[in-house]
């Protein structure tokens, strides 16, 4: 689940083995930031799937670099926000988006080797994985981290509203019918 230390595990797997890397929860975002930024519904699945085939986006598969561009401008800061982590779990609801952003997700497979981080990565992107590690931890540990994450990236927040706002995300995530 979300906060449970999936991207921090990642990314330092992927430097300390020199692999790609693949955030797989950022390219859900970004959708999810396009949709809100262009007004298409989030649970317009087919305007979704239309919006993901015509994504310009420049990801950086790799654990030195963080930089997120969608056309020409840096959205890394922006994708980090709640709103945006909200409107990304209820894109990711629809199956014809999950395989609209599939095929992008599979290129990253390449050598030397690649760490994806992602709920469904094991499942469902990458079933023949060498390697599955599964993650969690309690809900009020998730919300600590995700507060002092926002807080250090100079975001106003409420620890409440974070801790509600996990706890919606949870049911989402674990209650939908796809992946
Ligand atoms: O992991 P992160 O918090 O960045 O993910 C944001 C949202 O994107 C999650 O709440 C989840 O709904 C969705 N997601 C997903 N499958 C993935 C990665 C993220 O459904 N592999």
């Amino acid at each position: 689940p979300s906060g449970a230390g999936k991207g921090t595990l990642a990314r330092r797997l992927a430097l300390e083995l020199g692999f790609h890397l693949l955030d797989s929860g950022a390219i859900y975002r970004v959708l999810a930031l396009a949709a809100l930024d262009q007004h298409v519904a989030l649970d317009d699945s087919d305007a979704l799937c239309q919006l993901a085939d015509s994504l310009e986006l420049t990801f950086p598969f790799d654990a030195n670099h963080t930089q997120i561009c969608l056309g020409e401008t840096d959205i890394s800061a922006r994708l980090r926000t709640q709103m945006v982590a909200d409107a990304a779990s209820q894109v990711a609801v629809h199956a014809g988006v999950r395989s609209a952003l599939m095929a992008l997700q599979r290129r990253q497979a390449t050598a030397p080797g690649l760490v994806g981080d992602g709920r469904d990565l094991g499942t469902v992107v990458f079933p023949e994985a060498e390697l599955k590690i599964f993650l969690d931890a309690s809900v009020a540990v998730r919300a600590e981290r995700r507060y002092q994450e926002l807080i250090q990236s100079g975001q106003t927040v409420e620890r409440s509203a974070i801790l509600r706002d996990l706890e919606i995300r949870d049911v989402r995530d674990r209650t939908r019918p796809v992946a």
